[in-house]
């Protein structure tokens, strides 16, 4: 692949995240951001006069066929992505896709294949990655500081903060599924790469519908119009996954429950030398092994792999042929592949094989 020396995005979808994202990118002193396309006439020509952009097209075909576009960011309903992806491949764009990777993993193979096909890049967002705090521990791990990590929690509960209600949001048949597609998935790529483990053997999972379905919970994120869909997704999961290694994880996800605060998330890990939490970044251990004098840092000084801290930042580094891209498609594919364990044992009621 030939270096750029500036990355020229179009935006597939004008709604509430592109506008984080538009910042992300503007903050690049290497990166434009040229095109903007959304069916939604509004939504597209809001976001293309904040940011004076160049274009705002209605279908993405034009977009595609737009030759001032390098790169593509697709932030639209979930169950878009991957036929919105495989197509800009096929245009000769390289892609941003924003998490869940895809409805399934069968369609996620398909995305990798046609992006390895063309020789383009293929990034999913994980956000989440890219703190400081997340690096930090990451580092730890990686250097051996907490030993052997044999178990890990990772959770993200809000009491009440379903999407805006009677969205796409609450629809399985176009999200695919609820909180577990929405922020789960953030906390459970967040601790893999944390602990460095994406050889998952088992899960065994179990998701509720318990207030969405009642017009309850709702936290009101997202710009797309309510059009009064049934809420037929999860509102709160919970799953416990085996790695080949004999490492466990839990994963504990809620857009609305009855807990004492209104958010919690977090990742925590339990290694044979120490111990941390990636939210803040803080270790946990003894001076010589336990019980011993006990050590909490909170200040861990390490240098930064990536300072900017900033998805996009790497995505464009990588381009620029500067810098290693830090989500690869096998990490997202594996990511999907549990999503879609957690489902197939909440169906069954079974413990789901996945190597
Ligand atoms: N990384 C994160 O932290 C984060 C946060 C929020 C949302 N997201 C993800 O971003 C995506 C969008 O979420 P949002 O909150 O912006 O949703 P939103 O409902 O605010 O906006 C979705 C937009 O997509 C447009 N759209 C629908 N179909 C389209 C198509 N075929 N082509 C182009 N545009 C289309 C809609 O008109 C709407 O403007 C979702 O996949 C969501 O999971 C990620």
């Amino acid at each position: 692949m030939k270096p750029l020396s500036t990355v020229r995005f179009g935006f597939i979808g004008a709604g509430q995240i592109a506008y984080y994202a538009a910042e992300a990118v503007l903050r690049h002193p290497h990166a434009r951001l040229v095109a903007i396309q959304d069916p939604h006439l509004e939504r597209r020509t809001t976001l293309q006069k904040k940011h004076a952009l160049e274009f705002a097209h209605e279908a993405v075909e034009e977009l595609l066929a737009n030759k001032s576009v390098d790169a593509v960011y697709i932030a639209v309903p979930n169950k878009f992505h991957i036929p919105l992806a495989i197509q800009a491949l096929k245009a000769g764009k390289h892609v941003v896709l924003e998490k869940p990777f895809a409805m399934n993993a069968k369609e996620a193979a398909e995305a990798i294949a046609v992006a390895e096909e063309a020789g383009l890049v293929l990034f999913v967002g994980m956000n989440q990655r890219f703190t400081g705090d997340s690096q930090k521990i990451k580092q730890l791990v990686d250097e051996g500081v907490l030993g052997e990590i044999y178990h890990a929690k990772a959770w993200w509960r809000r009491r009440a903060g379903i999407p805006k209600l009677g969205t796409w949001f609450g629809s399985k048949e176009i999200a695919g599924g609820g909180s577990l597609y929405d922020i789960g998935v953030h906390m459970l790529d967040l601790c893999l790469w944390t602990i460095n483990n994406f050889e998952p053997v088992s899960v065994v999972g179990a998701t509720y519908t318990k207030f969405g379905n009642r017009g309850l919970g709702e936290g009101g994120w997202g710009l797309s119009d309510r059009v009064e869909t049934a809420f037929d997704v999860d509102d709160f999961a919970s799953a416990f996954i085996r790695f080949a290694n004999g490492a466990s994880v839990t994963l504990d996800t809620s857009w609305a429950c009855h807990q004492a605060v209104s958010n919690s998330d977090n990742v925590e890990i339990f290694g044979t030398e120490g111990g941390a939490t990636v939210r803040p970044a803080r270790l946990f251990r003894g001076s010589a092994g336990l019980p011993a004098t006990y050590e909490i840092v909170d200040e861990i000084k390490v240098n930064l792999k990536m300072p900017h801290q900033e998805r996009f930042h790497n995505f464009i580094n990588h381009l620029r042929g500067e810098e290693e891209l830090c989500v690869t498609t096998h990490q997202a594919l594996v990511v999907q592949k549990i999503l879609d364990g957690i489902a197939e044992s909440n169906r069954t009621g079974r413990e789901v094989r996945l190597a």
